[in-house]
């Protein structure tokens, strides 16, 4: 994991708010031209998440999702380009078979894959971006927080 993903991480995830809490992955390509759109037309988004930008959503690795969930993010968001239009040789259809693998995890060990959402393509324009956003929150907002037992099962804590 590259210190800058860390960074962002760790940094996100300290204070006392109830209101959810979401890490972005945007793909500079696609959701990060959304989210500057989104920013330029001052649209109202969710104060509570903070985007990491990507060179191409197959640089997130699964172990940046898990560790973000490890210090108490509700949500992860990991936004690409459309599938065919990666500037990668289609790193992004790896990348989408990484994440529903990641997806049955989450589910496996209780932790709802909903809260991981995905998008390849959808993001591009301001409206979109904000839409997307808006009911990502939406949804996070009916969890409650992360079951700890669940995250040990993820990390090392959970063996042995
Ligand atoms: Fe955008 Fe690969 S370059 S997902």
């Amino acid at each position: 994991m590259n210190s800058r993903v860390l960074y962002g991480i760790e940094n996100h995830s300290s204070g006392e708010q109830r209101e959810p809490k979401a890490i972005i992955f945007a793909c500079r390509w696609c959701a990060l031209i959304g989210a500057d759109g989104a920013g330029k037309k001052r649209i109202q988004l969710p104060l509570n998440f903070r985007l990491i930008p990507v060179e191409c959503a197959a640089r997130v690795e699964p172990d940046s999702i898990i560790r973000a969930f490890s210090y108490g993010i509700d949500g992860v968001g990991v936004l690409g380009c459309h599938l065919g239009g990666c500037r990668y040789h289609n790193a992004n259809h790896k990348a989408l078979k990484r994440l529903d693998l990641l997806r049955k995890l989450l589910d496996t060990v209780g932790i709802s894959s909903s809260r991981l959402l995905t998008s390849f393509g959808t993001a591009h324009e301001y409206h979109q971006f904000a839409a997307m956003l808006d009911g990502f929150f939406q949804q996070l907002r009916k969890f409650p927080p992360i079951d700890e037992w669940a995250l040990a099962q993820m990390t090392d804590e959970g063996k042995g």
